[in-house]
């Protein structure tokens, strides 16, 4: 199965299915037929895997290992792989590989898109989350002490392939990721918002994900407006990874530091429901829906316990998306949208009716 995102100049494909690492070679060929050389870049765990071994190109390559975690994701990761390409000789008509989840896609989408100011590159999506959103839509970037993803480009892939296969192996926190990240498309694309989602197979969750995100890509690249619908339930989200962090950082070993990304967004899911309802914006119905979902996909939208409203709305008012007012994504009678301007005091209270302290 192809979804086609459908970007100025260079449209690319998402091949989405069982086995379809299989496809790479040949698809890698087609596209660039004077590439002379290649760069697969990707972890140790997914360098152990059976099927890695049985993985090649018809050009001559070589495996680069980057580190795992968030702590990877730095400007030290960029500068090794881009000395890596020089000593490999890759020139600007070759292609770098990435084989991994999204710290393989966004690093090396990085490094591949400044490096001899711009390479071609190819990923090989291994994680749900990496398939369903990070490997698409060409958010390439790193993070900063002072943040994730400060630094980055919109630098399109050469094509995308998402091998369902490959996911046999994620442990349960790496499902949980995903499945936070698939919870919020129930409530985005065409379709009524429905719990039909739960229902679908494996590959039919991916590629109806797929489908949503490249049609949103497709309509605004550089995320001027409709593309913040896929920060659905992340503006929550992401502040409690905030949180989480910082309190780590202070040796705490409250739930909330070993949250998952895509925990967090379930969470954030469920407070933007909350909130969308205190707004006047949905009826009670759409705010089980949201809990439905979440359930559905074994996600909990609770807040976890001693969180503090105000550390939670200081973290949200510093959100990348929130151009020095409250921004949040909410679903409404026009679907889900981006909404600025939000009153403070409605998300305290929300953020307290959900057993947040003052
Ligand atoms: N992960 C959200 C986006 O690609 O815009």
């Amino acid at each position: 199965m192809d979804v086609m995102v459908n970007v100025t100049p260079t449209p690319y494909d998402v091949v989405i299915g069982p086995g379809t690492r299989r496809e790479l070679d040949e698809r890698v060929t087609n596209l660039l037929p004077d590439a002379r050389r290649a760069v697969v870049v990707t972890q140790a765990a997914v360098a152990k895997q059976a099927w890695f071994a049985a993985l090649t190109l018809s050009i001559p390559y070589e495996i680069v290992l980057i580190g795992d975690g968030e702590d990877a994701k730095n400007f030290s990761t960029i500068e090794t792989l881009c000395r890596a390409f020089v000593e490999m000789g890759l020139s600007r008509g070759d292609v770098v590989v990435a084989v991994g989840g999204g710290l393989v896609s966004d690093v090396v989408g990085f490094a591949a898109a400044i490096y001899h100011r711009g390479v071609a590159s190819v990923t090989l999506s291994t994680t749900l989350l990496g398939q369903i959103d990070a490997a698409i839509g060409g958010k390439t970037g790193i993070n900063l002490p002072e943040g994730k993803n400060l630094v980055g480009t919109f630098t399109q892939p050469l094509l995308v392939i998402c091998d369902t296969e490959t996911l046999s192996t994620l442990d349960e926190a790496a499902w949980r990721c995903g499945r936070g990240e698939m919870a919020k498309y129930a409530f985005l694309g065409d379709a009524k918002p429905s719990t039909d989602i739960l229902g679908e197979a494996l590959e039919e969750q991916v590629f109806r994900c797929v489908a949503i995100k490249a049609e949103v890509v497709a309509s605004d690249e550089r995320e001027s407006g409709h593309r913040m619908v896929l920060n659905y339930g992340h503006t929550l989200g992401h502040a409690i990874e905030a949180v989480g962090l910082d309190l780590r950082a202070q040796g705490s070993l409250a739930p909330v530091t070993t949250m998952q990304h895509g925990e967090a967004v379930a969470v954030g899911l469920a407070f933007a429901a909350r909130l969308a309802r205190r707004m006047g914006r949905i009826d009670d119905a759409r705010v089980v829906l949201h809990e439905e979902i979440l359930e559905g996909f074994g996600l909990s939208g609770a807040l976890p316990g001693d969180l503090s409203a105000a550390a939670l709305l200081d973290a949200m008012s510093r959100d990348k998306k929130a151009h020095h007012d409250l921004t949040f994504v909410l679903d409404g009678p026009n679907g889900v949208e981006p909404v600025r301007g939000v009153d403070p005091a409605i998300v305290l209270a929300t953020l307290m009716d959900m057993g947040a302290k003052p």
